[in-house]
């Protein structure tokens, strides 16, 4: 569903500049560190971490995507090391010291509970998980994410999920997107920043 998606979109799905998350808390990035952007889609969120001076990996599940993600990089003069993969195929034993979850809200409770343990499973201790969605609010605006209550996420989920983590930022928020054709409109949000215990 998102290969065709991705190779039916007329240029970048949901743009080339990174998800808000990441240009309104520019703190996340750590220049000189290593990063995994995973399900990055096309690319914008590893190709700003590149520019802020990190080492990003990145995964996702369309060729076009990742494709389109190489692409964006090598125009601003940056690397990234980018795979197709899907989130079963990666090897989550590759530490970080930032991991990027944005949009990837395709799971239901209990796949997420599987993928919060890969997430915190590739966080280096000591370093920085970075959690951004959607709240159920969002659920029937037609303004992006998928049509499931269940996926989205609350404060209670992200916190129980990372139990014991040092949090950093925790918000719910309504923000306006304009992120190419795939996210436009008022959204509701969450993001969850977290320091992994040492
Ligand atoms: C809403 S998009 C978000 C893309 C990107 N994170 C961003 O913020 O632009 C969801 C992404 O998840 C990817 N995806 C869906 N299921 C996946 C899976 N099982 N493994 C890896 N990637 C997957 C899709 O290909 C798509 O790029």
């Amino acid at each position: 569903m998102w290969e065709d998606r991705f190779a039916a979109a007329d240029g970048y799905l949901f743009g080339t500049a990174p998800s808000g998350v990441l240009a309104d808390n520019p703190w996340i990035a750590r220049p000189g560190g290593s990063a995994l952007c995973v399900a990055d889609g096309e690319g914008r969120n590893a190709a700003w971490l590149a520019g802020q001076g990190m080492q990003v990996t990145s995964f996702d599940l369309s060729p076009t995507a990742v494709g389109r993600a190489r692409d964006l990089a090598a125009e601003r003069g940056l690397r990234i090391d980018a795979h197709v993969s899907g989130w079963e195929d990666w090897d989550w034993s590759r530490r970080f010291d930032l991991v990027c979850a944005i949009f990837i809200q395709f799971t239901g409770p209990e796949d997420r509970k599987r993928h919060f343990a890969d997430l915190a499973r590739a966080t280096r201790p000591g370093g920085r998980l970075l959690v951004h969605g959607y709240t159920p609010e969002q659920v029937g605006r037609g303004t992006g994410g998928p049509p499931d209550r269940a996926n989205m996420y609350t404060e209670e989920i992200l916190r129980q999920g990372f139990d014991g983590w040092r949090i950093e930022r925790l918000a719910r928020y309504e923000r306006h997107q304009t992120s190419g054709s795939g996210h436009v409109g008022d959204a509701a949000l969450i993001d969850l920043v977290a320091r992994k215990p040492e």
